[in-house]
């Protein structure tokens, strides 16, 4: 009997220890720190929290085992992992304005490298709840900015129109025809998601196409994190807008899972090779197994994410359905060789 609760104890104590720290851990997340030496490497946890989170095994159990070809990048990993700072630049814009009013030129303007700021982004008009979230991915994609550019090198942030007539132009070419009044992204939260749901997916859709594409195990290791917090994003977006499907947007009367649908043909349309791309609701033979309407997440036949190439992804984001012809969310164009590549003497390095 002694013995059984003298080991309850001391099953508690991590626990409690747990609890004393938790207010510490929580706090610096919630607020932007009004100054701080350097906001995008964020501080290491207090020595007992790590202790905490990572003695449960050995140095053997902590570490992967060395890679089979042990080469950490390779030269052709460079380009397409490059090609996806335009949309982590555009995912970050978004949510940092959206959420904080602030965007990467007031927290972390060095990772820009030089790049124009995004044109029309603002505060969004959100519920505390939605925030929250969006606080969260806003500074999630800081990380995976700088991740990417410690491991391949970065671009500068391409001109990004995050506009409220750019989002009105999309979700009127989603609908084909002007809706009245134009579509605002930053008018409440609902619209906010709506306008949430056009770019992470996509991001899942660049990183499933990224992995055949490059081979070096640090590469690889930092595409598969990008590629599961975007699909973890695209997930609780889609799960938010789930919960509202049948709601009205307001004052068009259509639909959340409507609007949804809309703009999953839009992008299938403009990245112009077939289905990638559903909504939050499907006929019962596209969801999974064939066999449910439900679709909070979209997938494919064996419920796996859909890849697309840099070439569809442009297409989509320039709203043209042409990889060559830049406008929309990139009115110059994207930057970094693959799609400067399309670009031809238009548009090169520094021009
Ligand atoms: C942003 O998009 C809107 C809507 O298409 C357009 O009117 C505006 O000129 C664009 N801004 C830039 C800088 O391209």
């Amino acid at each position: 009997m002694a013995s059984s609760s003298s080991s309850s104890s001391h099953a508690a104590a991590p626990f409690f220890l747990l609890l004393l720290l938790l207010p510490q851990l929580c706090s610096s997340g919630v607020t932007l720190p009004d100054q701080f030496v350097d906001p995008t490497y964020p501080p290491e946890r207090p020595a007992e929290a790590a202790a905490l989170f990572s003695n449960y095994g050995g140095p053997s159990v902590c570490k992967p085992p060395p890679p089979y070809i042990p080469v950490a990048v390779f030269p052709h990993d460079v380009d397409p992992v490059q090609f996806a700072l335009n949309l982590e630049f555009t995912e970050a814009e978004f949510f940092l304005h959206g959420a904080y009013g602030e965007g990467l030129d007031q927290i972390a303007p060095w990772l820009a490298l030089g790049g124009p700021p995004p044109v029309g982004a603002r505060e969004a008009n959100l519920d505390e709840e939605t925030r929250r979230v969006v606080k969260e991915f806003a500074l999630q994609e800081i990380g995976h900015i700088r991740a990417i550019t410690r491991t391949v090198g970065g671009i500068p942030r391409p001109l990004i129109n995050l506009s409220a007539d750019n989002f009105a132009w999309v979700m009127d070419m989603a609908f084909g025809y002007p809706l009245n009044p134009p579509f605002d992204p930053y008018a409440n939260s609902l619209n906010f998601l709506l306008a949430c749901y056009l770019i992470p997916y996509l991001g899942i859709n660049g990183y499933v196409g990224t992995n055949s594409m490059i081979d070096g195990y640090k590469t690889k290791e930092l595409v598969a994190g990008l590629l599961g917090v975007e699909a973890g994003q695209d997930a609780v977006i889609r799960a938010l807008l789930f919960e509202r499907r049948g709601e009205a947007v307001a004052p068009y009367g259509m639909t959340v899972a409507e609007f949804t649908d809309r703009v999953s043909e839009l992008r299938n349309r403009l990245g112009r090779c077939g289905a990638k791309d559903e909504g939050l609701t499907v006929p019962r033979e596209l969801g999974a197994e064939g066999a449910i309407c439900t679709n909070v997440l979209s997938a494919d036949r064996d419920s796996l994410s859909y890849a697309r190439t840099p070439a569809q992804l442009l297409g989509i984001l320039y709203l043209t359905g042409d990889e060559r012809v830049p406008g929309g969310f990139f009115p110059e164009g994207a930057n970094g060789r693959i799609a400067w590549s399309f670009l031809g003497a238009n548009k090169s390095p520094g021009n």
